[in-house]
């Protein structure tokens, strides 16, 4: 039997804690073992261990987790503005990483980490763990079967309750500070919606957008898009951190030549909002059974259909040991990563000259 991978995870707040759990299910796996973390906040990493169980090793600083011979691979959750050094300082080190979304405030650095970690060759897989819900995974299918003839296009309604300080004590205050977060709504949350209609549809070639400020933060918290993708599908989506709490929910709706889908998905396992409807001609429309096709999905994966999976972050780390251990590249990638980044791009450089925006001018 193969030994676990030795994460080093470098960052312990908020989002820290699904990863915690995510990383405990799969020690459970025998995939991952948690042997390092990082965080100048001491408290954040007891916060962290409570549930990822306790490390050999506890860090302030980020890149003693890089530079620590016991640790195979990094995990990188802190605020999108320390992930530069970080990641040029994991792909230095030729060490796989799996590092949270968005890769960094403004384009220009992604694009400077895509090139990094693409010319360093080192497996990098990025948290879009969107594409890991089964509901979302059942629409790419039928995409790809042709069942439905080909998609026409979308609207995407992607809403979260504002995650930040001013709304919720002690979280995350750096989302709402331009200078710190790089974008609001749409970069900060849909980037994930970004991910699954480049996905689905694939690359984005225009995007023409608007945005509103709301509740007066430098980063918008409305953001209309209406997207052309090189396929020929287009669509609207249109982004929201809420004031409503308790709520967060993506709704899509894709139209296909002989079909149409309707869904919905929130980011836990199981969550009450999830529902599938799939209308073919000249039938009723067909209300999936979510909990079985859950269930299904996770069985066709190797995993025990009854397990509490709680965050869909699990598969998100599952593929990425399975991808280490076979050796091979993981998704969804830094490649995918400037795909959902150039949309959002897309979206503020038209924002900002209220005219459409040809990603070829990128
Ligand atoms: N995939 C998702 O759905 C998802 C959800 C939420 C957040 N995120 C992303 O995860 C990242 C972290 O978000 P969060 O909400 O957990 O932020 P947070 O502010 O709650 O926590 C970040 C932690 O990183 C620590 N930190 C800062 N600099 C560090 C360094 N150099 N080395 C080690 N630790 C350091 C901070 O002390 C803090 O404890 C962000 O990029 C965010 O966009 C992704």
């Amino acid at each position: 039997m193969q030994s676990p991978i030795r994460l080093g995870v470098i960052g312990c707040g908020m989002i820290s804690q699904a990863h915690a759990v995510a990383i405990r299910f799969n020690e459970h796996d025998g995939l991952v073992r948690c042997v390092a973390a990082a965080d100048p906040d001491p408290t954040a990493i007891d916060r962290f261990v409570a549930i990822a169980g306790e490390v050999d090793s506890r860090y302030s600083d980020g890149l003693d987790v890089i530079a620590d011979p016991n640790v195979d691979a990094v995990v990188l959750i802190t605020p999108t503005r320390f992930h530069r050094e970080l990641v040029l300082a994991t792909s230095d080190a030729g060490k796989p990483l799996f590092c949270e979304k968005p890769l960094a405030p403004t384009f220009a650095v992604v694009q400077e980490l895509c090139t990094a970690v693409a010319d360093s060759g080192i497996v990098a897989q990025v948290g879009f763990q969107s594409r890991f819900h089964p509901i979302i995974q059942t629409l790419r299918e039928l995409i790809e079967s042709g069942e439905l003839g080909a998609p026409m296009g979308y609207m995407l309604r992607d809403d979260q309750y504002w995650p930040t300080g001013a709304i919720v004590p002690g979280h995350s205050s750096w989302r709402s500070d331009i200078s710190e977060a790089g974008g609001g709504t749409l970069l900060e949350h849909s980037i994930h919606s970004c991910d699954v209609l480049a996905w689905l549809f694939g690359p984005a070639s225009r995007v023409y957008a608007t945005k509103r400020h709301v509740f007066g933060y430098s980063v918008e918290d409305t953001a209309a898009l209406t997207i052309e993708h090189g396929s020929g599908v287009i669509g609207n989506l249109l982004s929201v951190f809420n004031g409503v709490r308790g709520r967060e929910e993506r709704r899509l709706e894709v139209f296909f030549e002989h079909g149409a889908v309707e869904l919905t998905t929130d980011f836990v396992v199981g969550a009450p909002e999830d529902s599938l409807l799939i209308q073919r001609p000249d039938q009723p429309a067909e209300r999936i059974d979510v909990d079985a096709l859950r269930k299904a999905s996770f069985a066709r994966r190797g995993c025990d259909p009854e397990r509490d999976y709680y965050v869909y972050q699990y598969f998100a780390y599952r593929a990425f040991a399975l991808a280490l251990r076979e050796g091979t590249q993981t998704t969804p990638n830094f490649d995918d990563a400037l795909r959902a980044h150039s949309i959002v791009e897309a979206g503020y450089r038209s924002c900002d000259s209220r005219l459409p925006f040809d990603l070829g001018d990128l």
